[in-house]
């Protein structure tokens, strides 16, 4: 049996208390704080925080951790680039750890025809330069995106984001141009239909009512979407929705941008989610993960549509070569230690254990995911679906509290997302914690 979580004090406790009255004096308060967890350190898929207690973390940081928290390897490579050299802008000089990168990133990206890639530093940067290079490329100004999406937060990416209220309010004008579609959310369809019967309505709506109707098809440059929505409540497109919105996409001459900040570099058991459904992405935008916590993104298009002119976009930090070491070090990790497999076998196990748990229960409405990017929606009651954000938000306060780090999405959604170097260990005894107090909220209705 694994030796984790171990909770010696309440979080958060003294040390805890201490921190987090200083960072309400001196740290922006615009962020969600799902609960005052202070970190101290971190092994594999275990975190300690500053009072010694010990969690099973089901977050990865938030999913930037696939290969866990502080790799020996990753650990090394950082050392030893930041031994050499900290920064020489690529935007202006040469090195080679960059090129290293990319050549790797062509390789593990879907399609073998030649590619290039932009480098920045944030999820929001690499969607903002995906936009800009389809707007240069297509000589195209328009976008069309998908309501529940999150892109990020700088007045770009937050255009195509469509998540919540406070994410957009006072912030408005916006970059103009984007137009937001439903989502394939099946357990709660837009059009209230049922899949399969619905026959991709989602899709032919798309062309119905938007592109013939007030959105000339000839001026929109790409659908910007997530494989996998993420921050919108881990929902998972059905099979066909893909292949069929590609079709859409050709038949108009339309790129396809791929945001796989969240569920890329592994997490789902592919290298990229979009590879669940064999459709090849026009541009793909990878952050997070991608350099196990260090800032790090990457746009990868082929060399034909990267094919902007010097001077149309660089970043002065974007491929910093500590970043790039580090990187080099997770493709190597997720090869050398198996880890689409693992992410794979592990996802599937936890889907399996939490469906067990779904029979037994009234409040599991819906067990969603693909490898270990797996969402847990829980509900009133199964026949209303009725959101339960609060029941939610009790679950999750309280496998916090008993050791398990997890955070919601959506609604009223528990995301599962551990590093992807999990063991069965310890998915079973964090399980145990979700389960149980699952049953424990429920029983307090
Ligand atoms: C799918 C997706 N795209 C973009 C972003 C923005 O990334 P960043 O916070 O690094 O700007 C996020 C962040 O959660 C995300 O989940």
């Amino acid at each position: 049996m694994a030796n984790y979580p171990r909770i010696v004090v309440r979080p958060p406790g003294p040390k805890a208390r201490e921190i987090i009255e200083r960072d309400e004096r001196v740290i922006s308060q615009s962020f969600v704080r799902y609960y005052p967890l202070v970190i101290d350190s971190g092994k594999g898929a275990v975190l300690r925080d500053v009072d010694g207690n010990e969690y099973i973390d089901f977050n990865s940081g938030l999913v930037c951790l696939n290969v866990g928290h502080c790799h020996p390897k990753v650990v090394e490579a950082v050392k030893r680039q930041a031994d050499r050299y900290l920064h020489y802008s690529i935007t202006d000089f040469l090195y080679r750890e960059v090129v290293d990168l990319a050549e790797q990133l062509s390789k593990i990206t879907p399609g073998k025809h030649p590619k290039k890639v932009f480098f920045g530093n944030s999820g929001a940067e690499a969607i903002e330069g995906a936009a800009k290079l389809a707007r240069w490329h297509m000589r195209r100004q328009r976008f069309i995106a998908f309501i529940s999406a999150f892109h990020g937060r700088t007045l770009g990416s937050v255009s195509f984001t469509a998540s919540k209220p406070v994410q957009m309010r006072y912030f408005f004008p916006l970059v103009p141009g984007v137009t937001h579609v439903p989502y394939p959310y099946c357990y709660r369809c837009p059009f209230h239909l049922t899949y399969p019967e619905c026959e991709y309505w989602c899709v032919d709506f798309i062309d119905e009512y938007v592109l013939q109707k007030y959105v000339p098809p000839e001026e929109v440059a790409a659908f910007v979407f997530e494989p996998i929505q993420g921050e919108g409540g881990y929902v998972v497109p059905p099979d066909g929705y893909f292949q069929r919105l590609k079709k859409l996409a050709d038949k108009y001459g339309i790129l396809m941008v791929d945001d796989e900040v969240q569920a890329g570099m592994a997490r789902t058991g592919k290298w990229w989610a979009i590879e669940h459904w064999s459709v090849e992405p026009d541009i793909i935008c990878s952050a997070k993960s991608i350099a196990a916590g260090l800032p790090l993104s990457a746009i990868v298009a082929s060399e034909k549509i990267m094919d902007w002119e010097a001077g149309t976009h660089a970043s002065t930090f974007g491929g910093n070569p500590v970043s790039c070491a580090a990187a080099l070090a997770v493709i190597d990790i997720v090869k050398s230690e198996k880890l689409l497999e693992n992410a794979t076998q592990q996802g599937a196990y936890i889907v399996k254990r939490m469906k067990e748990s779904m029979e037994e229960s009234e409040i599991i409405g819906d067990i969603r995911g693909k490898g270990l990017m797996i969402g847990v929606e829980i509900v009133e009651d199964k026949d209303s679906k009725k959101v339960a954000a609060e029941k939610a938000n009790e679950i999750m306060m309280r496998c916090w509290r008993r050791g398990v780090a997890l955070i919601t999405c959506g609604k009223s959604t528990l995301r599962i997302a551990p590093p992807l170097v999990i063991t069965r260990d310890l998915a079973d005894s964090a399980l145990g914690v979700i389960t149980s107090t699952i049953k424990e909220v429920e029983n307090e209705k």
